[in-house]
């Protein structure tokens, strides 16, 4: 196509987002993340249409459902979804039914609809901004940026379980670990993709010492690798691995995983750079994303406007590079943000010696107003 005419297509580009804002802080952190919408679509020529749908623990008392099928043809009618976190306290969560509770009834439904079977977590933290990081600065270096990729439709999380009791009257639980070779190789090949735009190095994070899934999972590596001749391949112990993102972070560059050592090990991400505040992320497979941050929905703070919205408005980001094709003005976004604590602020997840401190919505306000100043 003509230069020319992909400008005017792109100016009259319209996508749809089904924005699913979720529980807890859910809604004042997308409140942020839509301020960043809408800027996107005065300055760059885009349309957006969002589509709101009620989507977990909410959704279920007002729709007896925590994804309910509105939000299904919502979700079944958008280019991408925009999803905030889910859930409730515990004394809240256990008065819903147990495969109702929004995590096992909202979000492993929905990545298993779309098979968004690559989880993207970047775990980045400029040397700039070194401060918010509880390791020390020797250890933090020139900074943090890696790229954990977790295996998100398979594992233990989707695995049959049965719940009894045994033959001595005891209650018995059994969840199994299921993966076959094309779910192994079709995660692998996203890690080792993106690995090969790097340093070209992936770290396989594994537990091959006993589990056979991790044997498996080795073997389809490794097979996938023959294709990636210029990507080296360092294999890694789960557990060991949790050690060396301590001590030593900036061994990793692109590291991938299975499902379960991947929720693990992406929390641990976010406690290295200060805060699960920090951190977005892009659910991809190979047909529609969605985007959320990692962390829950932190009911303790909800509704005080002092949660961090780095993670919904980040996932933002994620969305317009991987759905939308517009690292660019990703790319304005993570700088508009950085910028904000750079200049000194933070939500009080971050506040540390010498930051002041900005709610949820002047964080928003600010990163609009360094957007606005590009
Ligand atoms: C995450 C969360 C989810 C998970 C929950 C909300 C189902 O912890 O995205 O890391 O365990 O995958
Ligand atoms: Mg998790």
């Amino acid at each position: 196509m003509p230069a020319f005419l992909r400008d005017i297509f792109k100016s009259m580009s319209t996508y749809k987002i089904a924005i699913l804002e979720g529980d807890g802080i859910g809604p004042e952190i997308m409140r942020e993340a839509l301020k960043v919408l809408d800027w996107i679509q005065t300055s760059h020529g885009v349309a957006f249409e969002l589509l709101e749908a009620p989507f977990g623990a909410a959704a279920y008392f007002d729709h007896g459902s925590p994804f309910p099928q509105v939000a299904v043809d919502v979700c079944d009618a958008a280019d991408a979804i925009l999803k905030g976190p889910v859930g409730l306290a515990h004394e809240e969560a256990i008065k819903i039914p147990v495969d109702m509770q929004p995590e096992r009834g909202a979000v492993l439904p929905l990545r298993s609809r779309y098979n968004t079977y690559a989880n993207l977590r970047p775990v980045s933290l400029p040397k700039a901004l070194a401060h918010f990081s509880p390791l020390k600065p020797e250890v933090i270096g020139e900074g943090l940026d890696i790229v954990m990729v977790r295996e998100l439709v398979g594992g233990l999380y989707f695995g049959e379980k049965t719940v009894g009791v045994n033959a001595n009257n005891k209650r018995y639980v059994t969840e199994s670990l299921y993966y076959d070779e094309d779910q192994i190789r079709q995660v692998c090949r996203v890690a080792f993709d993106i690995a090969q735009g790097r340093k070209k190095v992936l770290h396989n994070i594994h537990k091959s010492n006993i589990l056979k899934s991790s044997v498996l999972w080795n073997e389809v590596l490794d097979e996938v690798a023959v294709d990636y001749p210029d990507v080296s391949v360092v294999n890694m112990l789960v557990d060991a691995a949790a050690t060396h993102l301590c001590l030593n972070p900036g061994q990793f560059d692109v590291l991938v995983t299975e499902n379960m050592f991947g929720d693990i090990l992406s929390d641990q991400g976010g406690g290295i750079v200060g805060s699960l505040g920090l951190m977005p992320s892009a659910c991809v497979g190979d047909g529609k994303a969605y985007y959320e941050p990692s962390h829950g929905s932190a009911p303790d703070i909800a509704g005080r406007n002092i949660a961090n919205p780095y993670s919904m408005i980040g996932s933002v980001a994620m969305m317009l590079e991987y759905s939308f094709a517009m690292p660019e003005v990703a790319n304005q976004i993570w700088s508009a943000m950085q910028a904000v604590f750079a200049d000194g602020y933070s939500t009080p997840d971050l506040a540390v010696e010498g930051v002041t401190e900005l709610s949820t919505g002047a964080f928003g306000d600010r990163v609009l107003d360094k957007l606005n100043a590009a």
